[in-house]
């Protein structure tokens, strides 16, 4: 265990309400709450800023290099600053989602934010959450939680999500969209290690409400002593 505590690693695929779940899981535990998503987002938003395209893998990496990040927790939710600029709402757009998506397969951006996300994580007493925090990030944290629910429960929960920004979307075509990410989040992942750990503990989230996902995660963690 770490100075600070545990590591507790959530990963799973895009709607499995892993964002929520461990913000709230590290606010229970009063740990840090890291969502590396967020990062690759912050990368694609950057990208599509400067007219670079993401799958250009030498602007995405130089670019990556020179980005710093803020994560400030405000009221229950998430600030995102970047090179101090606030991008939290920016880059939830489905665009940053698509670009965010394709600036993840090249291997020197993982690179350069694993080792990023690895320094913030190495006293322990934290949660993060995204796709291979329990493998690549952290191979060794001592909780490794793999969310899952099925797609048209995903694509329901950002429909709402999305409504309640004020942004109007189809269900169908958000199907769609997951879908389509999944295939390419799943082979990335492959290539960048076992997906999901083989020693991480899935939960269900179809038909979980946040407070029953948060306490099941939370038991979990207990179970590791802490
Ligand atoms: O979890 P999210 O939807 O905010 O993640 C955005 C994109 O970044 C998604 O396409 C997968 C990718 N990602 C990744 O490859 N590795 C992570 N640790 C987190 C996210």
């Amino acid at each position: 265990m770490g100075k600070r505590g545990i590591v507790i690693a959530i990963d799973g695929p895009a709607g499995s309400g892993k964002s929520t779940t461990a913000r709230c899981v590290a606010s229970r535990l009063g740990y840090l709450y890291l969502d590396t998503g967020a990062m690759y987002r912050a990368l694609g938003w950057s990208l599509i800023r400067k007219g670079l395209s993401p799958d250009d893998e030498a602007a995405a990496a130089g670019t990556a290099a020179a980005l710093t990040f803020d994560f400030r927790l405000e009221g229950g939710g998430q600030r995102v600053l970047v090179n101090g600029e606030d991008a939290t709402g920016a880059i939830r757009s489905s665009e940053v989602s698509d670009a965010a998506s394709r600036v993840a397969v090249h291997p020197a951006v993982r690179n350069i934010l694993v080792a990023r996300q690895q320094e913030l994580g190495l006293e322990g007493g934290i949660v993060l959450e995204g796709r291979d925090t329990g493998t690549a990030v952290f191979p060794k944290a001592e909780l490794k939680v793999f969310l899952v629910a099925d797609v048209a429960e995903r694509a329901r929960r950002r429909h709402r999500e999305l409504l309640s920004c004020g942004v109007a979307a189809d269900l169908d075509v958000l199907m769609g969209q997951i879908r389509e990410r999944d295939a390419r989040d799943k082979a990335t992942q492959r290539r960048s290690g076992s997906w999901p750990a083989s020693d991480a503990i899935t939960v269900d989230t179809t038909g979980l409400n946040i407070d029953a996902q948060v306490a099941r995660v939370v038991e979990l963690a207990r179970e590791c002593g802490i």
